[in-house]
């Protein structure tokens, strides 16, 4: 089963996509934690993508279908796949369809998370990440046990870059003009689209979440 994750920044795709993937077992794929990864090893994607993720704009759709295509060679095909922050444009949707039809797969859902903007921002202002594990905690709704530690690998917790309200509100705009669109195109091509309200508690979401991808099943 391959089943992808739409929605805003800070909507909590990565909060649930993380929960799924280990109750279930299945392959977590989050193109900005692939991206972030090749940032911290300094490969020359890492350094290619640093100034648009700066900024807030999206990685060019080349560099993301090589990096997706070169990530799933490594993940069998009975292993169900969360997609993550991706697709991001109808390229990668299109490019997304071509790589799955090469491995005898396909979409089989597609999940939109949605929140108001405002508590979009609030979230993001208040997100802190461990760059060692990849642990999410927030300020306001899911602090840390010790400030600015990681419970789980005892790392140290940083606001990410991008967190920052000028580019928060250019990546809002970036999915609404970009991103936006793919939940028109999925509606009229290949998956169904299920809608989860996001405003919520995570586990009242998870609730949501995990019931409607088991109807995917
Ligand atoms: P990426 O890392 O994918 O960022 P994003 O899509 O903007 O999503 P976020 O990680 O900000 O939010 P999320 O929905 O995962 O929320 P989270 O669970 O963390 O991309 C970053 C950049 O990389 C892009 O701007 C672009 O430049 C580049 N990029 C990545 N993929 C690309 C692609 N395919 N094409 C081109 N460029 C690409 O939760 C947010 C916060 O809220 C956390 O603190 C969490 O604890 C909290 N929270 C979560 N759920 C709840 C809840 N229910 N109640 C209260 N708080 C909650």
């Amino acid at each position: 089963m391959v089943v992808i994750l739409l929605g805003p920044p800070g909507v909590g795709k990565g909060t649930q996509a993380v929960r799924l993937a280990e109750e279930s077992h299945a392959a977590h794929v989050s193109t900005g934690d692939l991206l972030r990864a090749a940032r911290r090893d300094g490969t020359d994607l890492g350094r290619q993508a640093q100034e648009f993720m700066d900024s807030g704009e999206l990685v060019p759709d080349a560099l993301i279908l090589g990096l997706v295509r070169e990530h799933l060679a490594g993940i069998g095909p009975e292993t169900d796949v969360l997609f993550d922050g991706f697709p991001r444009t109808t390229a990668q949707a299109t490019g997304l369809s071509d790589v799955l039809t090469e491995v005898g797969r396909q979409v089989d859902g597609v999940v939109l998370f949605e929140a108001p903007d405002e508590a979009l921002i609030k979230r993001l202002s208040g997100r802190r990440s461990c760059p060692d594990c990849g642990a999410v905690y927030n300020v306001h709704f899911n602090p840390s046990g010790v400030d600015d530690t990681c419970d789980r690998c005892g790392g140290s917790l940083v606001h990410r870059a991008d967190d920052s309200p000028e580019t928060v509100s250019r990546r809002l705009e970036v999915y609404q003009e970009q991103t936006a669109p793919l939940v028109s195109y999925y509606a009229s091509h290949e998956a169904p689209l299920e809608r989860v309200r996001a405003d919520r508690s995570v586990d009242e979401v998870y609730t949501d979440f995990r019931s409607v991808v088991g109807g995917i099943r």
